[in-house]
Order: structure tokens, then C-alpha cells, then sequence
């Protein structure tokens, strides 16, 4: 689905990722886990094309069969690839289903958009009102994943990349979540970034990846990330 072949990525002058080679393929979940400042949410942005991660001239992102690293995000958008922000942003004067109305015109009528919306909103436990506001306007960490996780699902990405959905959300959330994302993982790849094992327990990865100083030192099963939460990344790294 997407391969990493000597991936260098630099911000700022400084190199970030360093050389990576990795395949990511279809109907897989993939953890990618590692230490602050690894890089992971820098592979994220990569491969979503933001424009200030510059890939070096070896470097590429085959998408589908198709180099992509120099094609613009909406692009790669537009071709599947859904990435949610570690902090997702705030939309003033934009509600979830403006947006979405947008981004879906001419694939999706806005009546269904908007019925799609709904059900969804209720399967998530996403309170009505907050669909009536600016996207994310005001809304708490929690509620912000959740409608990080209602536009994923709507726009139907062949590849999903959730940067830490666990993070600040609470305990019967992160079940909903995590259930809700095991269901919907047919056909398509998805990597999670996380810090923790406890959204693992409900979406099993096929495959846990931990990064140090932008390499990928480490693959291995979801035994992987129960001994990083045991033993720290030290431990990993020896
Ligand atoms: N725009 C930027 N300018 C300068 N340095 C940057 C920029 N973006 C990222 N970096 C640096 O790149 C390194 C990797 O950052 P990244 O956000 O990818 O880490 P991460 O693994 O996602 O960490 P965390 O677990 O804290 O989210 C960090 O040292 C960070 O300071
Ligand atoms: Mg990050």
C-alpha cells in the first residue's frame, strides 16, 4: 500500500528521518511507537505531503504502485491517504459537515453526507451540538479525536494515519474508538501512533514498529509494545 524506500527527510536544514526502508500494506494495522522527538509524527507528515518535510533526492513514497513523494497533499488526499493530527486544528465558521459537503462534492450528495454524519455521530457518542459548531471549535481533546475519526470514515481513505487518537481521550472513548476502527480496517492500512498499549488491547496491530532518531530500530508483534510499556525504549534499544 505504501513503501518507504530511502526515506531522508529534513525541517529546517536538520534530518529527521534518516534513510528509512519499510512497506506498510494493505488490510494491516500497524503500531508505530517510539520516543518524543523520534520522528514519528514527522513520517506522518511526510507521507500526507506536508510542505515543509523535505525529502532528499533518493527518497521515495510509492503509493499504489506510484512514486508520490513530490505530489501536493490534496493530491494524496484525493488518492486516499487521511491523516489525523496529533492536535487537530480548530475550523472557525466551518462546521464537520461543511467541510465534509466539500471535500465529498460530486462523490457524495449532501443529504447523505449529512445523514452519514449523524449515524456515525451516534455510534460514536458524539454530541449533537458539537456538529452544529466551528469544527473543533471549543471542543475537548477527546471530542476532537472522535471527529478526527467521523470525517476518516466519511471520506473513506484507503490509508489511515491516527497521530496518538489515544491520547487525552477517557476510558470508554478510547473503547469505542479503538472498536470502531477494528471494524471499519478491512481493505485499507492503518497506522497508529501511540504512546501506549492500552488502545491495543481492543485493535490488535499485526505489526508494532518502534522509531528512535528517525530509524526504525525495531519490529515485532503486540508483545513488542507491552514490553515497551514494561521496560521503557532503553531496553528496546539494547
Ligand atoms: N518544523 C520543525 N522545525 C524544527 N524541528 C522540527 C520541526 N518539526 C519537527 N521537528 C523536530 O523533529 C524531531 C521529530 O519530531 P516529531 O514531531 O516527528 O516527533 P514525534 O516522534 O512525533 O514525538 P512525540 O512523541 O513527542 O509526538 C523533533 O526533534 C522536533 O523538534
Ligand atoms: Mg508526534
Amino acid at each position: 500500500m505504501v513503501y518507504l524506500k530511502n526515506l531522508t527527510v529534513s525541517v529546517s536544514n536538520k534530518i529527521i528521518l534518516d534513510n528509512l526502508n519499510f512497506e506498510f500494506k494493505k488490510n494491516k494495522v500497524y503500531a508505530l511507537m517510539g520516543p518524543n522527538g523520534s520522528g514519528k509524527s514527522t513520517l506522518a507528515y511526510t507521507i500526507a505531503g506536508h510542505p515543509a518535510y523535505l525529502t532528499d533526492k533518493k527518497s521515495k513514497l510509492i503509493f499504489n504502485g506510484k512514486n508520490i513523494v513530490k505530489e501536493p497533499p490534496e493530491k494524496r488526499a484525493k488518492d486516499g491517504i487521511f491523516l489525523s493530527f496529533q492536535s487537530p486544528l480548530s475550523l472557525g465558521g466551518v462546521t464537520v459537515f461543511q467541510l465534509l459537503r466539500l471535500a465529498l462534492s460530486g462523490i457524495k450528495d449532501p443529504l447523505s453526507v449529512k445523514q452519514e454524519i449523524d449515524k456515525l455521530a451516534k455510534k460514536l457518542h458524539i454530541k449533537k451540538e458539537l456538529l452544529s459548531r466551528s469544527l473543533n471549535d471549543g471542543a475537548s481533546g477527546g471530542e476532537k479525536k472522535k471527529l478526527e475519526l467521523l470525517q476518516a470514515v466519511l471520506l473513506n481513505p484507503k490509508l489511515l494515519i491516527f497521530d496518538e487518537i489515544d491520547t487525552g481521550v477517557d476510558v470508554d472513548a478510547l473503547k469505542i474508538i479503538a472498536q470502531f476502527l477494528d471494524g471499519f480496517k478491512k481493505n485499507r492500512t492503518i497506522i497508529l501512533i501511540t504512546h501506549y498499549n492500552r488502545i491495543l488491547k481492543y485493535i490488535r496491530p499485526d505489526k508494532v514498529l518502534v522509531m528512535t532518531a528517525g530509524r526504525i530500530v525495531k519490529e515485532g508483534d503486540y508483545h513488542l509494545a507491552e514490553q515497551v510499556e514494561k521496560e521503557g525504549y532503553a531496553a528496546i534499544k539494547s
